[in-house]
């Protein structure tokens, strides 16, 4: 039984076959019916959602399924019952399950416990289909991802940091990411991507400085730098991540050429600027958007 957890559950060369069916069901949407029957889809939310919830729901329709909404406040995983028992209950009436949730562990429980594949639609610690969508982005603007540069900037410790490292290092991009002290990334996960890059021809490195990170880059990502769950640092975030706002002068470091990603929600004037965010380079909508393609392709491919 395969999941989709975190980024390097899929080698370097199932990322690429999983590109590959993606960039093929956006271009003949209907084209596919992996979950003809209807087969059921049971996509859960703990925590705040628009893109993902929009874009799993319309994917497993677009693939003859059925796409089964429960709200985590509702269902109350690991509190009114354990993960396990959920998973057990779950698995017997959805073909795959798919959560959004905090911890990883929780995740890692449900998996263990459902009979069927699991993919994680957010968790503290990683957000793999975002990481795939912006994948496919990149592949769809610059023409590959081999040897490109990706820049990571903000909170390098955040669960799309991670997922760069990871996701980044497995296409054979050079992955920086970026942040303030004390926002470094997990030194295991950093460990792994390096490890991943060995074996693609990328890299993977963090970089105390903003310009730097920047300097050539061929993509400049940054994401909020309040994460779900930090609200309450909000204020003193505002202060220490400004000068990794993505701005004009962040661009102008990167490759004539360069993009600029945001997974979305975006804070303009935060994180990054509206110039930038609305401006001829910025491509998030199309991430936006790809999202529905990398996740037929994902839920396709766990089910073969
Ligand atoms: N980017 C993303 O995951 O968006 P949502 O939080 O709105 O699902």
């Amino acid at each position: 039984m395969r999941h989709f957890l975190r980024d390097d559950d899929l080698t370097p060369a199932e990322q690429a076959e999983v590109l590959d069916l993606a960039a093929a069901l956006k271009a003949d949407p209907y084209g596919v019916k992996s979950l003809a029957g209807p087969k059921t889809v049971a996509i859960i939310f703990d925590k705040a959602t628009l893109r993902t919830q929009a874009s799993f729901a319309a994917g497993v329709a677009e693939l003859g399924g059925y796409p089964m909404i429960v709200d985590g406040n509702l269902a109350q995983i690991g509190t009114r019952e354990s993960i396990a028992d959920v998973a057990r209950v779950l698995g017997r009436q959805a073909s795959v399950i798919v959560w959004r949730t905090a911890d990883q562990s929780r995740i890692d429980e449900m998996a263990a416990y459902a009979g069927v594949p699991v993919v994680n639609a957010l968790t503290d610690q990683f957000h793999p289909c975002q990481t795939l969508a912006d994948l496919l982005t990149i592949r769809e603007h610059l023409g590959a991802t081999t040897g490109l540069t990706m820049a990571f900037l903000g909170d390098a410790a955040s669960n799309m940091s991670h997922s760069y490292l990871l996701s980044g290092a497995a296409a054979g991009m050079h992955v920086r990411v970026s942040g303030p002290d004390g926002y470094e990334p997990d030194p295991a996960i950093l460990a792994k991507a390096q490890q991943v890059a060995a074996g693609t021809g990328g890299s993977a490195s963090f970089v105390a400085e903003a310009k730097q990170a920047a300097e050539g880059a061929d993509v400049l990502i940054t994401d909020t730098w309040v994460s779900m769950g930090k609200e309450q640092e909000k204020a003193d975030r505002a202060e220490v991540f400004q000068p990794w706002q993505l701005g004009a002068d962040l661009m102008a470091l990167g490759a004539p050429h360069a993009i600029a990603m945001h997974c979305l929600p975006a804070y303009r004037g935060k994180e990054i600027t509206a110039e930038v965010l609305d401006g001829p380079r910025s491509v998030v909508w199309d991430e936006a958007e790809n999202r529905r393609h990398v996740q037929k392709a994902i839920l396709t491919w766990l089910l073969r």
